[in-house]
Parts: structure tokens; sequence; C-alpha cells
């Protein structure tokens, strides 16, 4: 009962109560489970940050390790799975393709399906983290051409990630550990942010009692969309059109703060943050690092900074609060990993995997009622039907 209230985008509306992440988009703080990012960041690994925020407490070595190992279990896709990976056209969007495969995986593990005890849970969600880095490799490996192949569990987590994407045929595959510690980073970073876009969808889906992967699949459709997770892919693209025009950042600032042009600085702005995006920060510092020990130079690195030192001082973007946010440099650090450009999403969903499972599983253990918001009807009353030959 009671009366319906407008809140479009939800701006102002609390869809559940949450243990898992805190953010105060006015100070600028984000922490998952209290543990502040720059802390994960600097000092966590993601198994275990993933292993935090699903089950709520940093593992210890012994459940890490048991953590692990049930997931390196559950390491292998259907192979005919990769008959659904060839099927798909070369020019396919990557995030098409994983959402996709994710919702298949249904379909080839149905006691994933109905979960009704923690036990059940448990099991969907240490075939998920197997799984899905494979399914991940596989999108980047078939639009290469290369041979998908499975992942080596004598690995790390991450290690093996790399691994499953990167490794040659016919040469050995030597770790970077550069690119390690960069990868590891970015998915600690990327790993929860509340009730962002894709993570309402997935609690959403799932509280009508859909199973964790097709919760997690219409998740990963959501995370796709420009305004989302797909920022990161636009960035680089933007930054890449500004080189190609002449690196006249000026030009693209005003295309922002014109009204009647539908362009907007991708990577500025958030919902929630109405300062500085604490993620940001770490991945600007990472991204000089990075760069940096690589030896690689960036003209695209040198513009993003241009286009933030102009934006931090126009009164269009300091009145509207808008800062950059982690999209804004994440795609710079993926580049100079060697990962192409529509692959960008695809990682930020690798990284984003824990927090959705998190969320799902807190929403599945409060037995929360169905996601149902209401509306405010504005169509048409009531009239009578005319026949077709008399309208
Ligand atoms: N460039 C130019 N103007 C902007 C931008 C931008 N990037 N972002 C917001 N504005 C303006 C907007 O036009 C509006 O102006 P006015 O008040 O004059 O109409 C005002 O700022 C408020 O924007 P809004 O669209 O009402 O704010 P929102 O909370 O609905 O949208 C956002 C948030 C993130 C979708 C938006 O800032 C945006 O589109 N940013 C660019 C895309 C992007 O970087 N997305 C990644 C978000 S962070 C990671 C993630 O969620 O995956």
């Amino acid at each position: 009962g009671g009366v319906t209230t407008l809140d479009a985008g939800y701006k102002n509306t609390g869809s559940c109560e949450s243990e898992i992440t805190f953010l105060d988009g006015e100070k600028g703080i984000l922490r998952y489970r209290g543990y502040s990012i720059e802390e994960l960041a600097e000092k966590a690994d993601f198994l275990e940050v993933s292993y935090l925020l699903i089950f709520g407490e940093l593992p210890t070595a012994e459940q890490l390790d048991k953590f692990h190992s049930d997931i390196k279990k559950n390491s292998v896709v259907d192979d005919d799975i990769r008959k659904i990976v060839d099927s798909f056209p070369k020019f396919a969007h990557p995030m098409g393709v994983l959402s996709s495969l994710t919702s298949a995986l249904t379909a080839f593990n149905p006691s994933s399906v109905n979960v009704d005890s923690e036990a059940d849970m448990y099991n969907a969600i240490v075939k998920i983290l197997g799984k899905f880095p494979v399914l991940v490799a596989w999108t980047m490996r078939k639009k290469q051409g290369l041979p998908l192949d499975y992942g080596d569990n004598s690995l790390d987590y991450g290690e093996n990630i790399l691994k499953m994407m990167f490794k040659q045929p016919n040469q050995d595959y030597h770790q970077n550990k550069i690119i390690l510690n960069a990868l590891n980073k970015l998915l600690i970073l990327h790993a929860d942010h509340e009730q962002n876009c894709s993570t309402s969808t997935v609690r959403i889906v799932g509280s009508s009692h859909a199973g964790l992967f097709a919760s997690l699949s219409a998740g990963i459709s959501a995370l796709w969309g420009p305004l989302h997770g797909g920022a990161n892919q636009a960035v680089l693209e933007m930054l890449e059109a500004i080189k190609q025009d002449g690196g006249d950042t000026k030009k693209y600032m005003a295309k922002a703060k014109d009204k009647t042009d539908p362009f907007r600085l991708m990577g500025f702005g958030h919902r929630v943050y109405k300062n500085f995006d604490p993620r940001a920060k770490i991945i600007k510092k990472a991204a000089d690092e990075v760069l940096g020990d690589l030896g690689v130079k960036d003209p695209i690195l040198e513009i993003a900074k241009g286009l933030e030192q102009e934006a931090l001082n126009d009164p269009y973007f300091v009145e509207r609060k808008l800062y950059p946010n982690v999209d804004f440099y994440s795609g710079i650090i993926y580049r100079a990993m060697g990962i192409p450009t529509d692959m960008f999403t695809v990682m930020f969903a690798l990284g984003r995997l824990p927090g959705w499972i998190a969320q799902w599983r807190e929403m599945r253990l409060r037995k929360e009622p169905i996601g149902r918001p209401r509306q405010l009807y504005i169509g048409k009353t009531e009239r009578s039907f005319v026949f077709i030959d008399k309208r």
C-alpha cells in the first residue's frame, strides 16, 4: 500500500540493506567490508579480496587454500561451449559474447540453478569463479584466431588468467610481474561498488530466484553500456579521436559543455561521487608507474592528463562536481598490458564478478523479496475499443 513516489534513476531510493561495501560520495571514501580501497589495492591479492567480499572476512591461509582449490576443481568449461564460441562472428563485441557464454553455462550446469542451501550456493560460486576466466580468455582469443586452451592450475588465480589470455602457441609463457601486479590492482579496484546499475541488475534478476549464472549474465549486459562499464572503452576511443584530430583538448571540452551536442567527456562524472573517485586517484598513479616500469611512452596518457587539468579548472565541471571516475585512466593501463580496446569492459566484468556474487549471495541469504518497483501511470484514461474498419 502507500503512495508511490517517483524517483527516476533511483537517485535517492535505497533498494536494500547491505554489509558489503561502504561508499561516501561526498568525502570520496570506498571500503569493502570495512577495509579501505587504498589499503586493499596496495596490500591484498584479488582472490583474497573476492573471499572477503563474498564471505565477509579476510580468509586465513587455510581458508584461502581450500577456496582456491575448490575453484581450480571447477575450472574446466564443457567442450561444447567452445563450439558456441566458435560460432560467433569475429566482429562480435566481447561483452555480448561473454554474457551469452555466461548464460549458456546454466545449460551445462543445471545443478547450479536451484540453490536452496548455503552449500548449493557455495558450489555455484566456486564454479563460476573457476569458469569465468576461461570464458574471458576464450572471448579474447577467438577474436585473435588463437587456440582456446584451458588454464594451468599450478598457477595463482591472477597468473593463470594472464597465461590463459596471452599464451602463444608453441612458445613458453613468461610471467611479467609488472603486468601481474597491475592486473591484481585493477581487479581489486573494480571488485565492488554497492548498488550500481549492473549490481542492482544482478540482485533484481536473482530476486526472482533465477540462478546465479543467469543473474550474472544480466549484470554483464548492464555493465556493457557506455554510461556504466562501457565507459572504459569509450574513454580510450575518445582519447584516440582527440589524438587523431591533432590533440586539441579544448575543442572536446567545448563539445562536452555544449547542451545541443550529445557528446560527454567519457570517464568524467559519477552518480554518487561528488568529489574525487578514490579509485581514479589510485589508477592514475598506477598508470604512471606501469607505463614507466614497462618503458611505454603513450601520448594518450598526456592527452588524458591535459583533459583532466582543464576539466578540474573549468566552471562547468566544477559546478556540476564532475571529476574523473574509475574508467578515466584504467584503459591506458589495459592498453599498456596488451589488452585490446574492446576487451576493456570484459576486464571490468572479471573484476566485478566477486562483487556481483557477494551481492547476490547476501540478497538470497537475507531472503529478500522479489524486486518490483512501482510507477506513476501517465497514459490514456479508459476508452472503448474501435474496430479496424472504423479507425
Ligand atoms: N560530460 C559532460 N557533462 C556531464 C558529464 C560528462 N561526462 N557527466 C555529467 N554531465 C552533466 C550533465 O549533462 C548534467 O548537466 P545539466 O545539469 O546541465 O543537465 C549534469 O552534469 C549531471 O549529470 P547527470 O547525467 O544528470 O548525472 P547522472 O548521475 O545521471 O549520470 C554518469 C552519471 C556517470 C552517467 C554521467 O556523469 C556520465 O554520463 N558520465 C560519462 C560516462 C562515464 O564516464 N561513465 C562511467 C561511470 S563510473 C564507472 C561505472 O559506473 O561503470
